[in-house]
């Protein structure tokens, strides 16, 4: 991977005015405005690592700024799930569902299976207590997946592997929709996806793509302000992922979903709902109160919308990656 340390630091220092000799002396460092700025910019990409609950209240405002039907968007899963048979004819086929979330999505990748087979057992990991049981209820009430077995596991990725490590059980389908930006190692998730995954299965992973000028506009965050591993915070991109399948010398296709967000709000002063969008947009905790990422990002998302209707457009293309494992 692409090694940011050094770039990073001489950007990070010139945007906020320091310069080595300034910070070197850590024991007589008086906190001043610059400093507060460092602390906001080491937070770049850190939404859902330092502030989930704040990280789950913009997600709730950027659901409320897309401009596609949720119907219309799950609905784009369906036609990405290969057609060819996964597992000998009239047997089970085996499901593993990555940060399932509520259902919507895995629940439509499960429905085109039973269209090919008639029983899938489905194991679901999601760590959210609310979100799982909301997949209960969807599995409970949709008569359409009365035959697929769920075995429902309230776990992290890093439990859940940590717990299967001597089942020795393999799936003939793996997905994690738009999950990867929030487990703590995402080299290490795919490689224990990889090994769950049987010979002849298919690995289905959804992320930002750095196509989509979103994508665009995190990884600019990133080289202007970020800290560190781009990799440790939640600014990974789909590229990140085909590096790595890549790596592996892995046979993948991938699919693009693009998805219009209204940017609207993020321009109005002091809106509470702007402020959150703004945040999962850019992925940092409170992006408001840090002048130089909000200016930037400001600036960025202006310069790259368009204007339909009064609403600020700003475009997100999310690519999913199918592959395939021999
Ligand atoms: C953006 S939501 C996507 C949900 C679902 N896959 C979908 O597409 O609708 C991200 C999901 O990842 C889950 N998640 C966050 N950290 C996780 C972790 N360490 N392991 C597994 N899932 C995680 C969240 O609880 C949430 O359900």
């Amino acid at each position: 991977m692409f090694d940011y340390s050094k770039h990073v630091t001489d950007s990070v220092f010139r945007l906020t005015g320091y310069c080595w000799a300034e910070v070197k002396d850590f024991a007589n460092f008086v906190p001043t405005r610059k400093e507060s700025t460092m602390a906001g910019i080491s937070k770049v990409g850190r939404l859902n690592n330092d502030s989930p609950e704040r990280y789950a209240a913009s997600f709730t405002s950027f659901l409320d700024a897309t401009e596609m039907s949720a119907e219309c968007y799950y609905l784009f899963f369906e036609s990405v799930v290969p057609d060819s048979t996964l597992c000998e004819s009239g047997g089970e086929v085996r499901v593993l569902g990555i940060g399932s979330g509520s259902g919507e999505a895995d629940s439509i990748i499960t429905k085109k299976l039973l269209q090919r087979h008639s029983s899938v057992y489905n194991r679901v990991v999601e760590p959210s207590e609310g979100l799982i049981e909301k997949y209960k209820t969807l599995a409970r009430e949709d008569t359409s997946l009365s035959a697929v077995k769920f075995d429902w596991r309230h776990q992290t990725t890093e439990e859940y592997f940590l717990s299967s490590r001597e089942e020795n059980i393999k799936f003939h389908h793996i997905h994690a929709i738009n999950v990867l930006y929030y487990v703590e190692d995402p080299v290490a998730t795919l490689r224990n996806m990889w090994e769950q995954l049987a010979d002849g299965g298919y690995m289905l992973v959804t992320m930002e793509s750095e196509k989509g000028d979103w994508g665009k506009l995190g990884l600019k965050l990133w080289e202007d302000f970020g800290q560190g591993d781009r990799l440790d915070t939640s600014l990974r991109m789909a590229g990140d992922i085909k590096i790595w399948l890549d790596a592996m010398g892995a046979t993948y296709v991938s699919f693009e979903n693009k998805v219009e967000v209204n940017a609207t709000e993020c321009f109005q002063e002091n809106s509470e709902e702007g402020m959150l969008l703004l945040d999962f947009i850019t992925h940092t905790p409170h992006t408001s109160d840090i002048p130089e990422i909000r200016a930037m990002a400001l600036d960025f998302i202006r310069r790259h919308s368009s204007l339909v209707d009064d609403k600020i457009i700003f475009l997100s293309i999310e690519e999913t990656i199918v592959a395939f494992k021999k």
